[in-house]
Formats: C-alpha cells, sequence, structure tokens
C-alpha cells in the first residue's frame, strides 16, 4: 500500500477540460488548499472552478500525516524573536480557529472523516532546553499546553510539551463530503499564466479567461512576479505504514533533526520523518533509517506500506497567503505551508475567500507573501541563493568520471556518455534510460534519489521520473529525454 488515505476513500472522478471557458475564480490546484478555497467561495455564493493537473488530492494532500495541530515544531519562540508577540499571536490564533473551524465544521455537516480530538506532543530525547523556551513562548501567546520534564515521561524522552485540543482525521473523507457541488476539472495541467489579461492556458491549448486567479497548486511556477523560487525550497519526507502497533491515541512529532512524527489511524500507524531538502538525498536508505527508528519504538510492527512526499518550505517558516505580488490585481495565492498545510489550508481559505468577496486586506498579517518587500526578498535570495548557484554551476563546471557501463544494474547517476553530462537510470535487465540532467524550471543540475527512482532538483524542488516525466512541480516541462539503450 503506498497511500493509505487513497486506500481507505473512493473519491468521485471529474472529466478534463475540453474547451476555451470563463469563469469568475480559476483555482490552479485540487490539494486541500483549493478545494477549501472553492468550499469558502460557494458558502459566500461565489462561484470558482478548480483545475488539477491530475486527480483531486494526488499531491501532498493524499499523502500527508493529517494531524489537525498548531503545535508547528519549535515556532512560537522563533516567531516572538523574528517578527514580534503580536505576530506570534496572531499565527497562533487563526491556527487554533483552523483547529475549531474543522471541529464545527465536522459536526455541522456531520462528516464521517474519523475526525479525533487529542493532545499534540513534541517531544525531544536530546535535551530539554529548547522545549523549555518553546513552551514559555507558546504561553505568551495565549496556547494551552503542558512542559513535561523527564521525570514525567517514558525513560528515553528529555522533555516533551503537551497540546490539548488538537485533532486528526482521514482528510480525504473530509475532502468526499465537502467537493459536493464543486465545479472541478481533473487532469487539466495549467502550462502558461498571462497576468494582464488574467488568462490560463492548459497543456491541451485550451484557454481559461478569469475575474480572479488563485494559485493553489503548492509551489507556485510562475516565476516573476511574486519571485517564489527565491523565498521557498521543498523538502522530503519518508512514511512507513505499520500495522500490529500499539493504537495511539495522541500525535507525536520529535523536536530533533530526523524530525520523526507519528500517529495512528483505524489498525495503521503512519511513522514519518528522515526529511531532507528535496534533491539532497544521495546515499538513499531512508525507508531502511526510518525501520530502524520505528523498531526501537516496537519491535513487532509489521510493515505494510510505504511513500515519501514533499512540501514547501518558506525561507521565515511562515505560509504565504494573500496577494500573489502587489504588481498583479486579483491573483492569489496560498503556499509555504511548512508541513502544516491542514490548518493552514484552512485558514488560508479564509483569508483569500474574504479578500475575494468583500476585499479584504491583509498587507499587514504575518501571512501576506508582501511580508517580503525588496529587502525582505534581497535576504531571502542571499540565504536561498547559494543552492541555487551550486545547483547552476556544477551544470557547467563538474564532468563525470563514471561511465554508463560502470553504473550497477538497479541504480541511477550522472555519467559521461559520447562526451556529454548525461543522468542515467539501468534497470535491472540492464536497459538505460538517458535523460539531460538540466531542471527545465530555472537550469539546476538533478541528482538522483536512489529511494524513489527519481531526477529531483535542489533549487526548487521540481521531479522527474526516470523517463523525464514530470512528478512534482514548479516545472512545468518534462526533462529532456535523450535515448533509451
Ligand atoms: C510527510 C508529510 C507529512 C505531513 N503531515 C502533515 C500533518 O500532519 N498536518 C498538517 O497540517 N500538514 C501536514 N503536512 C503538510 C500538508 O500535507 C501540505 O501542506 C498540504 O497537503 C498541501 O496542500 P496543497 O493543497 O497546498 O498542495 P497539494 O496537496 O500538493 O495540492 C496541489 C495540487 O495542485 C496540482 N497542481 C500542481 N501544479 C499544477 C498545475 N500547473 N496545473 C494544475 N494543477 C496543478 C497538483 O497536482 C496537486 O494536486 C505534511 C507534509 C508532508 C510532506
Ligand atoms: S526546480 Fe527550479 S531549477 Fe529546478
Amino acid at each position: 500500500m503506498d497511500a493509505l488515505w487513497k486506500n481507505t476513500t473512493d473519491l468521485p472522478s471529474y472529466e478534463s477540460l475540453k474547451n476555451n471557458i470563463n469563469v469568475d475564480v480559476a483555482i490552479i490546484g485540487g490539494g486541500l488548499a483549493g478545494i477549501l478555497t472553492a468550499y469558502k467561495l460557494k458558502e459566500k455564493g461565489i462561484n470558482a472552478a478548480i483545475f488539477e493537473a491530475k486527480e483531486i488530492c494526488s499531491g501532498t494532500t493524499g499523502y500527508t500525516t493529517a494531524k489537525i495541530s498548531l503545535a508547528h515544531g519549535l515556532i512560537y519562540n522563533y516567531l516572538i524573536d523574528n517578527f514580534s508577540l503580536e505576530k506570534a499571536k496572531e499565527y497562533a490564533d487563526y491556527n487554533k480557529r483552523a483547529i475549531k473551524e474543522f471541529e464545527d465544521l465536522i459536526n455541522k455537516e456531520n462528516i464521517n472523516c474519523e475526525f479525533k480530538k487529542c493532545s499534540s506532543f513534541l517531544y525531544s530525547t536530546l535535551y530539554d532546553y529548547h522545549l523549555k523556551e518553546e513552551y514559555e513562548a507558546a504561553i505568551k501567546c495565549g496556547i494551552d499546553c503542558e512542559f513535561l520534564d523527564e521525570r514525567k515521561l517514558p525513560k528515553r524522552f528529555k522533555g516533551a510539551i503537551k497540546y490539548t485540543n488538537q485533532a486528526k482525521f482521514n482528510p480525504l473523507k473530509f475532502v468526499k463530503h465537502i467537493i459536493n457541488g464543486l465545479k472541478i476539472y481533473e487532469n487539466t495541467f495549467i502550462k502558461e499564466f498571462n497576468g494582464d489579461n488574467k488568462e490560463l492556458t492548459t497543456d491541451k491549448g485550451y484557454k481559461i479567461k478569469a475575474d480572479k486567479i488563485v494559485f493553489a497548486c503548492h509551489y507556485p511556477f510562475v516565476n516573476t512576479p511574486g519571485y517564489y523560487f527565491l523565498r521557498m525550497h521543498q523538502e522530503r519526507s519518508y512514511v512507513l505504514i505499520a500495522e500490529n502497533t500499539k493504537k495511539l491515541k495522541n500525535v507525536y512529532l520529535d523536536v530533533d533533526d530526523k524530525s520523526y512524527s507519528f500517529r495512528s489511524y483505524d489498525k495503521y500507524l503512519l511513522f514519518g520523518g528522515e526529511n531532507h531538502r528535496t534533491g539532497e538525498n544521495k546515499e538513499g536508505d531512508k525507508y531502511k533509517l526510518l525501520r530502524e527508528k520505528l523498531r526501537t519504538f516496537d519491535k513487532d510492527y509489521k510493515e505494510v506500506g510505504q511513500y515519501s512526499t514533499q512540501d514547501c518550505i518558506s525561507i521565515d517558516k511562515v505560509p504565504y497567503i494573500g496577494l500573489f505580488s502587489d504588481s498583479l490585481k486579483d491573483v492569489y495565492v496560498l503556499t509555504g505551508f511548512n508541513k502544516w498545510g491542514m490548518t493552514s489550508s484552512m485558514l488560508g481559505s479564509n483569508i483569500i475567500a474574504d479578500m475575494i468577496s468583500n476585499g479584504l486586506d491583509n498587507k499587514n498579517s504575518i501571512f501576506s507573501p508582501s511580508r517580503f518587500d525588496t529587502k525582505g526578498i534581497v535576504k531571502s535570495a542571499i540565504k536561498e541563493g547559494p543552492y541555487s548557484i551550486k545547483g547552476l554551476s556544477k551544470e557547467f563546471l563538474d564532468i563525470p568520471n563514471t561511465e554508463l557501463d560502470k553504473l550497477p544494474l538497479g541504480h541511477g547517476g550522472v555519467v559521461k556518455y559520447n562526451g556529454k553530462k548525461v543522468g542515467v537510470y539501468k534497470d535491472e535487465s540492464g536497459k538505460c534510460f538517458i535523460v539531460s540532467t538540466k531542471c527545465p524550471h530555472l537550469g539546476c543540475e538533478l541528482s538522483w534519489n536512489p529511494d524513489e527512482k527519481s531526477w529531483d532538483c535542489p533549487c526548487h524542488g521540481s521531479r522527474f521520473d526516470y523517463m523525464g516525466n514530470i512528478i512534482n512541480d514548479p516545472s512545468v516541462e518534462n526533462l529532456e529525454f535523450i535515448e533509451k539503450k
């Protein structure tokens, strides 16, 4: 099994777009962010249409661990230090309201999505001072939580924070209910955006004319204006689906560097972690490391599935929700959820629906993308820049020594072939799939991900299968396929 939520939920299918159309609001992307935005707009009497490249919830939403929580790692101390107490409180309040809104909506509409109230624990097995600081910051932000020192915890733990009134659910069962009555087009890949005319073009060449456009496609594929490529990268995580484990009532997150995250669902345990920046998994073996870690908790578990997925990481740990760019009227964005897209989608959909329906101006909000003025973009470029420079310069400077015939069966890598640098995957029968290693997005050099048999970009996280077909945005083009031999 590679997708627990998909395996436990039958979502309906939708036709692809087969003609040019005009819509009031065009939403690009049918993950939780896009679907909730369409739902909120419908509640306000505004018609929106969702355009989804594949099937709804086939992106990160289909693979999330689905904790509905405001315990977003060590965040509140950081926000107080880097923004202000007032902004940190704003972040906490929005997330608190988002949790309550899930509960109210699910109760009101009687949605059967295994929504369960629970506590959320952050813990460390190394030390506790960072958790103590985080606890004090969370209290200042008005969050209900309790600090637990090692005397109150099982032996291996040094400290923990327990956040009450959190929740977990099955996100696809939730989506199955709220999509009723929404206008959705699947297998409709948006390839071009014209901001002046508010026009989108699909990969089949159909035109969509809209009064307003919402980018809810995870990593926006438009580079300028907005400059999201300078202020966001993607991070991959790996997840095991296990049976025969203890049923956990609550949800857990390790705040040490591997970020192990786990929760139960029905008879299953989802156990995730081993995060890395997309494009930086040369060594591989992430599932093996996860198995070893899980065995330290429960040596009798039975593995029934595994998968990996990725999310957008903003430069300052806060999502970008609001106007896509100050220079683009009527174009909105929800992105940069930092692996906390359940509450972020809920609060983000409220913000965008209010902006569209009653002209809410969120410029002063902590979530506003324009908190990044030119100075901010330059600062973020300094942080993200080295990755791009490294990724770009490798393309020109680094010619590999490895030859095609030296590559073992079942392996991939960058090799010299016909005097040129190429990417190759050699399958178990010796067939070679040869592609360019230049990312079609902005030209960085791709690297081989041995755990997923994919070509991944370290700059902004685009991914391609070994045939060069695009798996993850922001690239809208496939990789150049050179040869099969
Ligand atoms: C391992 C892991 C665990 C997580 N666990 C949690 C958790 O416990 N709690 C939590 O709050 N968050 C969690 N998250 C984060 C959360 O799952 C995501 O932030 C959220 O699902 C993102 O939703 P989305 O709608 O923005 O993106 P997606 O679900 O990725 O949806 C975007 C959609 O846009 C489509 N699309 C892309 N480009 C185009 C295009 N050009 N044209 C048309 N369509 C396009 C894609 O096909 C996709 O379906 C986790 C993330 C990871 C990686
Ligand atoms: S994803 Fe931007 S250069 Fe590859």
